[in-house]
């Protein structure tokens, strides 16, 4: 088990779509532990493979941020490979506040589906389908779009964009 180095915008490899999982071998697997382990670590709910540097379809998330009436009080991961988003709906809203672990210190409010239907792969390779909403849903077309190369800075205005990279740009010649 090992804490993973996050990958911060504007890395190129995070803007990279990523491969199909084949075989979810040890190596896999243990890249999904590790990933939990770093998601947990970073006080993150969420957290795609690019982020550490795997351009591999796959993502973690948080059990208990997808479903908060879970009785087990653990950490615990639930892990998706090759996930897809089937379906939308038209409605949508604002997710307010989003934020990436690797886009620091930014939040922005993000326009997203209201519901989405996922089809996955469970780290034993089962086949499966379901519906997300509220958090959950975020949490998929968050990190599905982190598989795409898209992050949730390419989703808010030019404008506020352009403010964003304006503002890291100074902190980043500070920081040299
Ligand atoms: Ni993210």
């Amino acid at each position: 088990m090992a804490i993973l180095n996050i990958l911060k915008y504007p890395e190129k490899s995070l803007s990279k779509p990523s491969v199909p999982v084949e075989a979810i071998d040890d190596e896999i697997k243990a890249l999904i532990k590790d990933m939990g382990e770093t998601m947990f670590h970073d006080s993150g709910v969420g957290l795609a493979a690019p982020q550490v540097g795997v351009n591999k379809r796959i993502l973690v998330y948080d059990a208990h941020a997808a479903d908060p009436d879970l009785e087990n009080e653990d950490q615990e991961i639930i892990a998706l490979i090759n996930p897809e988003i089937t379906a939308k709906s038209e409605d949508t809203f604002i997710s307010e506040n989003e934020g990436c672990l690797s886009v620091t210190d930014f939040r922005a409010d993000v326009k997203r589906h209201v519901r989405v239907t996922v089809k996955a792969q469970n780290i034993d390779g089962k086949q499966m389908e379901f519906n997300a909403d509220g958090l959950l849903s975020v949490i998929m077309q968050h990190e599905i779009d982190h598989l795409d190369g898209v992050l949730f800075i390419d989703r808010i205005s030019v404008l506020k964009r352009a403010m964003y990279k304006k503002k890291l740009l100074k902190k980043m010649k500070k920081d040299q």
